[in-house]
């Protein structure tokens, strides 16, 4: 496995390193019934506040290991560990999702949200429900039966709406959304939760280049804009002060060059790669993907968003560095 570490990086750790990790993924793997082993000894560990990339060709595990982790897939084997909740929450101890019952499976998943390449909105409720629906977990099910959310949930729900772009769409119904619209309400349906840690399968896969570096860029923004604390004290949108963790499944290495700030190269359901953007060498592309023409794929690495900073583990730890540039351009785009 490549996976470079630096001796200084204990001496550099940023305050995030030191708090206890947002995910922890012990030896798992996955045989689904028909035989396929899809997931191999897969250990990772996440710090709070990290957006990691995961890429790998297809049937390399990146849907599986995301499924795995909120248990949509079963692991045959492993642990997976859920960071505490926020200081304060009712969940300050990391928890053991792997041996959750169904109760409180229910109750952990609240703090993950899902966003998935084919939006999986509710076609036919406004982009408010929708975001709304976010807030299911919370809210007793006469109120969600009566779509009657409590006035704070909306007005989180407005702030947040107004932050990717969409204030003025909250009424109109999801199908007469574009695919970037569409996949913003995904996003905010997300923050909605107000989670601890965000899944990402192919956000981009059925957008235009332009649209999916937009959607990259939003992503990449909230989860460093949860991690500003500031005295808002609610949700996981801009200013809640959480740390929000992401993994990002995506296709494009460019893109995950560009906006992530750690990579997992995933190949037959094992991690070959784990390091910063920058590290995606045409050898180590290979090691991933298999032979190819790299040269032309692969973007310097002063392009790569953010400033990585090696972790203790071989994981990359975010700090308070260079963010990838605010496009102004990018709710009038869509
Ligand atoms: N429900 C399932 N039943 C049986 N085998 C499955 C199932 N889902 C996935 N697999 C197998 O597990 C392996 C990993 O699949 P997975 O969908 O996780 O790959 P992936 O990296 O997400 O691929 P892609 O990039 O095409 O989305 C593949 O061999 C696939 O055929
Ligand atoms: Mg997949």
């Amino acid at each position: 496995m490549v996976c470079p570490t630096t001796a200084s990086s204990a001496e550099r750790v940023s305050p995030d390193a030191r708090s206890p990790l947002a995910l922890r993924l012990v030896r798992l793997s996955k045989r689904y019934p028909a035989g396929d082993l899809a997931l191999s000894d897969v250990s990772l560990s996440v710090p709070p506040g990290q957006v990691l990339g995961l890429i790998g060709p297809s049937g390399a595990g990146k849907s599986t290991l995301i499924r795995c982790i909120n248990r949509l897939v079963e692991p045959t084997s492993g642990q997976v560990f859920l960071g505490p909740a926020r200081p304060g929450s009712p969940a300050p101890d990391e928890i053991e999702l792997s041996a959750l019952g169904r109760r409180g499976l229910r109750r952990a998943r609240r703090r993950i949200g899902m966003i998935f390449q084919e939006f999986a909105l509710v076609e036919r409720l406004t982009v408010m429900e929708n975001v709304l629906s976010g807030r299911l977990g919370y809210v007793p099910f006469w109120r969600s039966w009566l779509r009657r959310f409590p006035p704070a949930d909306i007005a989180n729900a407005y702030r947040l709406l107004d932050r990717v772009g969409l204030a003025e769409h909250a009424d109109k119904r999801a199908d007469a959304l574009s695919g970037g619209q569409r996949q913003r309400v995904g996003i905010t349906r997300a923050l909605a939760q107000e989670p601890d840690l965000l899944l990402v399968d192919e956000p981009t896969a059925s957008l235009d280049p332009k649209t999916s570096r937009q959607i990259m860029r939003l992503l990449r923004e909230v989860c460093a804009e949860a991690n500003r604390a500031d005295d808002t004290g609610r949700g996981s949108g801009p200013g809640s002060g959480r740390g929000l963790a992401a993994i990002v499944n995506i296709h494009d290495v460019a893109l995950a060059q560009q906006f992530m700030m750690r990579i997992v190269g995933l190949r037959a359901g094992r991690i070959v790669y784990d390091g910063p953007p920058d590290g995606l060498s045409p050898e180590v592309l290979t090691q991933i993907y298999g032979e190819e023409d790299w040269g032309s794929t692969t973007e310097d690495a002063g392009h790569s968003g953010g400033a990585p900073e090696r972790h203790p583990a071989g994981a990359t730890q975010h700090h308070p560095g260079p963010e990838p540039p605010t496009d102004q351009s990018m709710a009038g785009a869509l």
